[in-house]
């Protein structure tokens, strides 16, 4: 089904099971350790074998030597792969620099080998065996060192590099009122619960990883590249992911060396990274530096705004893309927006939850929020009065739908904005130094083709098949509701099977795009289906209704399931997306409200509450969708107050590589949260007239978090995390 024009009435508007906060199918197998994780596939592959991943003791440099005789002559230890005897490896599309190296070592804890025993602590004591000397080389780790070195970022899926409206320049020194400030975000880590873990098991020249991954068909794809296999040779497995955040968009080594494994002990091999290799053996968000320029008339009006951005990744790396919101979210005549990128030889930076967005408006709304001061606004008058409904760097762009003004408007009644002081300092509540902070959340919508097949047996059964899956985001809940109100069932009537290679291709749990689009994609395989069984049924289609499991047309009422009598009827489309995202700009809005108290003496920061109203087109399911808001305010909150991986500068690496030294909120830190939704419906981002919600949620919190702590200490912090040291 091609969507190329703006949707109009269709089932999905009956909003019977859509719509309604049925709780989350998975949720009952993953508390209950049900839901088959895939380190503990020993149901599907039997006895398997154990690999324990080696990584690189250093960050740069190479491999002078590798002993492997005691290793492999250790207890139990099946095999030991290298880059010496893996055999011809490519670097996968996905991946910026190779899963195993050697060699030459890329970045710190890169792997250098995998250690392959009948037991898990047999493998652990044969890698301690495994002895590699190492050259070590110069490598550059510091970002702030390297910002002037730093060249123009290339063009990618974020757009230009560099865009420039008007004259920026010439307005900005010409406003009477101006801001010229830097921010710097730092590596964060995605710190997801499930370890990346994979089983491998090969039959012949056929390939299974069972392996916890947002996006099936790449991974099929970079496996197979990798491997040097042909792609119809290759199954992914996922159908539970205990968290992703990004960091498993692509795959990682342990994949790539527990296929590796699998093949050099034939047998099934399995094999996760431990905690610390997490950190720096895979992806992280780049740290940012980012220098925000805003110039406005005297009575607010943005006449000039520039945002340029530095960021470190490997040779061949993208940059972080934190100036995309800037390019769209605040009107101004004069414009211009940069993105520099310097070689650093960290681990690879990559996608983290908002990618872009989320560092970059934890920069631009401290600076909308020093603007308004400076301009003696209110920080939401100031924001409505450069609201734009279009994209204001291509104005013949409209916004498909955008309520930024009324997701303040309702925040601030919800919150009790109008008790907030606009003198920094004023509050105060016994020792705590209270403050309100806002900040806007802006996440783009972007929408990606998408597939599934239905089926419906003769017990009336509809069962949906989609290589999508369920990160914890409510994937299984959200396709079965799309399924049930399609086909006129209730919702105990369908199932859900995700995660699997062996069925269509779907969008994938990636950039806030997976909940609109795969359900776009049931959508469409289910209008085939309707189509089929009115077919089999031989009703006029015109005057046709599918519900309370029923078939109606005109006066004849038939079961569904009599449309399966003589065999399951089954159903396959997919949902693909014509330029009407290119001639209208989908984002999605909210605004978040936080109050913090800080202690007056020791500067310990607690946030007191919080709420975010969003606008993110209609909600699908209002429990789901909340929970992935609450999730990313508490992910804002870990960015505004905890955290950062430290770089050691001289050996390049992330120090704190391990939860006890990675700080994450916990809940004593998060004591109250409240979600609004707008109601909407956005006819031009799917038959579903739904948008991503679960990027936008953090994207703003961290600015909201520091603007409320300015406010209540008149100490204004623009390095994260704002930690109490930096305002004392
Ligand atoms: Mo998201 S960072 O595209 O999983």
């Amino acid at each position: 089904m091609k969507f190329d024009t703006p949707a109009t009435t269709n089932p999905i508007d009956q909003l019977k099971v859509v719509g309604h906060p049925i709780d989350r199918i998975d949720g009952r197998y993953k508390v209950t350790g049900t839901a088959p994780y895939a380190y503990e596939r020993h149901d599907a592959v039997g006895n398997p074998a154990y690999g324990f991943v080696i990584g690189a003791a250093i960050a740069k440099g190479r491999i002078a030597s590798m002993d492997l005789a005691a290793a492999k002559a250790a207890p139990g230890v099946l095999a030991v792969i290298t880059a010496e005897n893996a055999g011809q490896l490519a670097k996968g599309d996905m991946n910026t620099v190779k899963l195993l190296a050697g060699p030459d070592i890329d970045h710190y804890h890169q792997a250098v080998a995998l250690v392959v025993a009948e037991t898990f602590e047999q493998a652990r004591d044969g890698a301690e065996k495994v002895r590699i000397d190492y050259v070590r080389g110069q490598g550059r780790f510091d970002l702030a060192a390297a910002r002037d070195g730093a060249g123009m970022a290339g063009s990618g899926y974020w757009g230009p590099p560099a865009t420039s409206v008007g004259d920026f320049a010439g307005a900005f020194a010409a406003a009477p009122v101006q801001l010229d400030a830097t921010y710097t975000t730092p590596d964060q880590g995605h710190a997801m619960m499930e370890p990346h873990a994979s089983t491998a098991a090969w039959d012949g020249d056929k390939l299974t990883l069972w392996t916890s991954n947002q996006m099936i068909a790449w991974g099929v794809g970079d496996v197979a590249k990798t491997l040097g296999v042909a792609a119809e040779n290759v199954r992914l497995i996922s159908p539970f992911v205990g968290g992703g955040f990004g960091g498993k968009l692509f795959v990682r080594a342990d994949a790539i060396l527990a296929a590796l494994g699998a093949r050099a002990a034939k047998r099934p091999v399995k094999v996760a990274l431990t905690r610390p290799l997490m950190f720096n053996n895979t992806t992280h968000r780049p740290a940012t530096i980012q220098r925000i320029r805003i110039g406005a008339s005297r009575d607010g009006k943005i006449t000039a705004i520039g945002h340029e951005s530095w960021s470190g990744d490997q040779p061949d790396g993208q940059p972080e893309t934190t100036v995309g919101q800037t390019r769209l979210i605040y009107a101004g005549a004069n414009r211009m927006t940069a993105m520099r990128l310097a070689t650093l030889h960290l681990p690879e930076g990559n996608a983290m939850r908002a990618p872009g967005e989320a560092p970059g408006m934890m920069a631009l709304e401290i600076a909308m929020d020093e603007m308004a001061e400076k301009l003696g606004l209110d920080p939401i008058a100031f924001r409505d009065l450069n609201d734009t409904q279009v994209d204001p760097e291509s104005p013949d762009r409209p916004f498909s739908q955008r309520q930024l003004v009324e997701c303040f408007r309702l925040g601030a009644a919800r919150f009790g904005w109008d008790k907030r002081s606009p003198r920094p300092g004023a509050a105060r509540d016994g020792r705590w130094l209270v403050g309100l902070g806002v900040a806007a959340a802006f996440r783009n919508n972007l929408v990606m083709a998408s597939g599934a097949r239905v089926r419906l047996d003769r017990r009336g059964l509809v069962t949906v098949e989609t290589d999508m899956t369920d990160i914890g985001t409510g994937s299984y809940t959200i396709i079965a509701q799309t399924a049930a109100e399609m086909m006129g069932l209730p919702i105990d009537k369908v199932v859900v099977r995700l995660g699997d290679s062996a069925f269509p291709v779907s969008a994938g749990s990636g950039g806030q795009w997976g909940g609109n689009s795969s359900t776009a994609g049931v959508y469409a395989a289910c209008v085939r289906l309707r189509d089929t069984v009115v077919e089999r049924l031989r009703l006029n289609a015109a005057e046709v209704t599918f519900a309370d499991g029923q078939v109606r047309s005109g006066d004849r009422t038939v079961p569904l399931a009599e449309a399966a009598a003589d065999g399951d009827l089954v159903a396959e489309d997919k949902i693909e997306y014509g330029d009407l995202a290119k001639r209208y700009q989908q984002s999605t809005f909210g605004a978040h409200f936080v109050e913090v108290g800080v202690d007056a003496a020791t500067a310990e920061i607690r946030v007191r509450r919080m709420l975010a109203v969003c606008a993110a087109g209609r909600i699908l399911n209002p429990k789901s969708a909340r929970s992935q808001v609450i999730g990313a305010m508490t992910m804002g909150v870990g960015a505004a107050l905890m955290e950062e991986l430290v770089v050691d500068k001289r050996r390049g690496f992330f120090v704190n590589h391990d939860l006890a030294g990675y700080e994450v909120p916990v809940h004593a830190d998060i004591p109250h949260q409240e979600v609004a939704f707008l109601d909407e419906a956005d006819p031009m981002s799917s038959p579903m007239k739904a948008k991503g919600v679960g990027e936008l949620g953090l994207c703003g919190v961290g600015a909201a978090v520091a603007n409320a702590i300015y406010n209540a200490t008149g100490v204004r912090v623009r390095d994260y995390p704002v930690t109490l040291d930096k305002l004392l």
